[in-house]
């Protein structure tokens, strides 16, 4: 099986280093094309470097990495050389099958991954037009498997799902960066140690909660006794942070809604 990656920038780039990594792929079944060609030197020993056109003739699975922007016009550059068997993978939110299908009407997918996959832990988000067969759906799967764990949704989920693993790194980081500042504030121990101590905390809460399957009402009990120390900082989250959170998905839904117009606009 080749695997095609059009766009070496974060994604691509992350996409097929994971790729050979992994060892299932040599160096003929990686192909690699990019517009700015000098960047994919480094790619020499892991991949082959193609045009856009000769990757689409020649891949069983092609990742289009690229910005909304340059999505269009190398859809429709590829769309004649795209062999009848091969999937087709997006890597934008924003772009619908729909838009898509104007350009060129074949088997796709859509794919979100998380940044965590750099550590092969991405909560990875696909989703497929109807013309995708179980077979294709396995050999993704599968495929995604080598960054981490995936989770089918229908396209109209793959916003708020996007939201829930490719920006929820940032908000988590957001999150207790702000309670280790809080925390710096009341304590002598150096910034460093208290983010280590509450970023070890943190992996190994969901850890646990994914090893024994606990919720988080689960957590809370287990470490908040009743009239304790621990109950005083839970109460003033349940009370004060339901707003804050409530006010960060209406900002990005929002934001996401005007993106997905923009996105919308540049296939017209
Ligand atoms: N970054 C994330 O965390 C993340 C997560 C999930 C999904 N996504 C989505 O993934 C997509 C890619 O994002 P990214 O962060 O990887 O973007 P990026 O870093 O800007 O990379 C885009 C790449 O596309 C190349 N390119 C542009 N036009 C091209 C063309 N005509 N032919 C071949 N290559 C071309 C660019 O080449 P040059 O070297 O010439 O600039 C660049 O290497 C976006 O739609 C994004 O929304 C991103």
């Amino acid at each position: 099986m080749k695997i095609g990656i059009i766009g070496y920038g974060s994604m691509g780039k992350m996409l097929l280093w994971k790729f050979a990594e992994s060892g299932s792929y040599d160096k003929d079944s990686l192909l690699i094309a990019n517009r700015t060609a000098e960047k994919l030197a480094e790619t020499e020993s892991i991949a082959t470097v193609c045009s856009n056109t000769e990757l689409a003739e020649n891949a069983d699975i092609i990742f289009v990495c690229l910005r909304p922007g340059d999505m269009k016009n190398v859809l429709a550059e590829i769309a004649p050389c795209i062999g009848k068997d091969s999937l087709l993978v997006t890597l934008n939110g924003s772009i619908t099958f729909e838009m898509i299908k104007k350009v060129v009407d074949h088997k796709t997918a859509k794919v979100i991954p998380s940044v965590t996959a750099e550590i092969n832990r991405s909560q990875t988000i696909v989703c497929y037009n109807d013309l995708v067969k179980q077979a294709d759906k396995d050999i993704l799967i599968s495929l995604l498997g080598i960054i981490g764990e995936v989770i089918e949704l229908p396209e109209e989920e793959v916003g708020m799902g996007s939201e829930l693993v490719s920006c929820m790194p940032g908000f988590i980081a957001a999150v207790f960066d702000v309670i280790c500042t809080a925390a710096e504030k009341h304590t002598d121990i150096p910034r460093g140690d208290i983010v280590k101590m509450v970023l070890n905390t943190m992996c190994g809460t969901g850890a646990l909660m994914l090893d024994k399957d606990m919720s988080f009402e689960e957590v809370v009990s287990r470490v908040a006794t009743k009239g304790g120390i621990t109950e005083e900082g839970t109460k003033v989250i349940y009370d004060q942070f339901p707003m804050t959170a409530e006010e960060l998905f209406n900002k990005t839904l929002e934001k996401r809604k005007i993106t997905a117009e923009k996105a919308k606009g540049s296939f017209e």
